[in-house]
């Protein structure tokens, strides 16, 4: 298996730049995990699936291809051959992809698929589940935080329209996999530091801890 770094953080808390600078920093490859939960919530909707019928989600996701691989050291994710990626940051999957989320079949399939692209390189993953879950024994675990009053201007800020308390509740309190913070993850709060901060830190970390 490959070095895995695990990121894990609720939404707008900057996982995702840091994540990739990071990614890039080391020459490791980027994945986005929540960019897998909308995928399939994007395609649900396409095919006018009912998310919050959990049995009528993991029907049509047990029909579906999912492809999941690494090319060029980038992800590479598609439905029944079709790329969802343009699509996920609609307003319409933000709504409800903490819904499909909580379905534990989705989960299962993910997190199945997540974990095999370790067999093929050096990751940086980030998620919500990536350091209690996918990679329980990741080499090194952060857990990037930032206030909620924070996280929603950010949002705000990238012109989207996302309902981060809602989603925050629903993902921190489903049966199964919710978020929390690893007992061996580094917490950096990034409420008042900037992303080259926290990425700093992040590296000052895995320099002490290699
Ligand atoms: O990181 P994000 O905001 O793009 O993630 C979208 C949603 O996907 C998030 O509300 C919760 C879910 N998610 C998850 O349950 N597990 C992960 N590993 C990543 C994301």
């Amino acid at each position: 298996m490959h070095t895995v770094i695990a990121i894990d953080g609720p939404a707008a808390s900057g996982k995702s730049t840091v994540a990739r600078q990071i990614a890039e920093h080391l020459g490791y490859t980027y994945v986005n995990t929540g960019a897998m939960y909308r995928a399939v919530t994007w395609w649900l909707l396409e095919k006018g699936v009912d998310t919050s019928d959990a049995a009528a989600v993991e029907k049509a996701v047990r029909q579906a291809r999912v492809e999941c691989r690494i090319e060029k050291g980038e992800t590479i994710f598609r439905l029944d051959g079709v790329d969802p990626m343009p699509h996920v940051r609609d307003a319409r999957v933000n709504d409800k992809v903490s819904q499909v989320a909580s379905v534990p079949y989705v989960r299962e399939v993910l997190v199945s698929k997540q974990q095999s692209l370790a067999g093929h390189a050096d990751l940086v993953m980030e998620g919500r589940d990536i350091g209690t879950v996918v990679f329980p024994k990741a080499h090194s675990k952060f857990f990037i935080d930032a206030d909620p009053v924070v996280r929603a201007k950010r949002r705000q800020g990238q012109g989207e329209a996302d309902v981060i308390a809602k989603r925050d509740k629903i993902d921190s309190s489903r049966k199964t996999s919710p978020l929390t913070r690893a007992a061996d993850a580094y917490l950096i709060d990034s409420s008042t530091l900037s992303i080259e901060e926290v990425v700093s830190r992040a590296l000052e970390h895995l320099s002490k801890s290699s």
